[in-house]
């Protein structure tokens, strides 16, 4: 009677452990909870523009899960940065400033780096690549165009190629610190994607989930000692147009590229600023 009740629980540790692993499988990703098929294109390491994947997908390095500048330094240091110089900005950093403003932190139900109302996810990050402005660490750079970020996978998808920075520019009312930076972040919102569950309130939501987006996006860039600002004037549908976005409208633009100069507060400016006010 006890060998049998001993094989019968080997055989179920057998089976549970067989179904774990199919779970876990990434042919069957489908299965889990959360997640939308991804794209069947190969995914390719971004080391030159000739060696873009299939359908021109490059997939960014791993982002780093540790840094080297406490969240309260980057609070601090943080400011808007409208004067960049010439000097690119590399892969891993655009892989970092992705990931921190839609990554994935939770891989069961990926769940991101934003807080999102009922985890409806409705924000979609593009990014439009200066020529030049992006550097790969065997050299060269990364083809200048406009690019999807696709967070399930952490690669970018080619959408437009080619140097828009001019007329995304122009689309934001001539401001030059968007044609001036090595990429802008374009977020768009899907609205559909939240006003589907929560009605009328969900647009809101949709404009807060952007801000909780652009807000990592600033900490990110200052703790690379990179700049950023967001810009919310520009025209939508020449924003639209010029990204190549499929769906959604655009919510921010948000230049990237190294400031001229860092912007850091001291703590006796701080401390005379509140004694002064008291
Ligand atoms: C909703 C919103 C829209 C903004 N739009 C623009 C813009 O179009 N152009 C720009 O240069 N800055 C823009 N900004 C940046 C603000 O000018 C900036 O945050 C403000 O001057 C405070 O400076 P700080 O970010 O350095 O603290 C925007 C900020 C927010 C929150």
């Amino acid at each position: 009677m006890r060998r049998r009740w001993f094989i019968f629980l080997v055989l179920s540790i057998g089976a549970l452990a067989a179904a774990l692993s199919l779970y876990r499988f990434p042919g069957l990703d489908f299965l889990r909870p959360g997640r939308r098929g991804a794209p069947a294109t190969t995914p390719a390491t971004a080391t030159s523009p000739a060696s873009m994947g299939v359908g021109g997908r490059v997939c960014l390095p791993l982002p780093r899960l540790r840094g080297d500048m406490s969240l309260e330094e980057a609070l601090r240091r943080r400011r808007s940065v409208r004067d960049y110089s010439s000097m690119p900005v590399s892969l891993e950093e655009l892989s970092q400033l992705l990931w921190a403003a839609y990554g994935v932190t939770e891989t069961n139900w990926s769940l991101k780096t934003t807080p999102s109302a009922g985890g409806t996810y409705p924000l979609d990050i593009y990014v439009v690549v200066k020529e030049g402005g992006v550097s790969l660490s065997s050299g060269g750079f990364l083809a200048p165009g406009s690019y999807r970020y696709d967070f399930r996978s952490h690669c970018l998808e080619l959408v437009r190629e080619g140097d828009l920075s001019d007329k995304l520019c122009e689309a934001a009312l001539a401001q030059e610190w968007v044609r001036d930076a090595a990429l802008n972040i374009v977020i768009f919102g899907v609205y559909e994607r939240t006003t589907r569950r929560y009605g009328e309130r969900g647009y809101r939501y949709v404009y807060m989930e952007a801000g909780h987006a652009s807000q990592n996006i600033y900490l990110q860039a200052t703790a690379l000692g990179l700049g950023t600002v967001a810009v919310g004037a520009f025209y939508d549908d020449e924003v639209k147009r010029v990204v190549g976005a499929a769906e959604g409208e655009p919510l921010y633009i948000m230049p990237v590229g190294r400031p001229v100069s860092l912007y850091d507060l001291r703590e006796g400016e701080l401390r005379r600023y509140y004694e002064k006010n008291r």
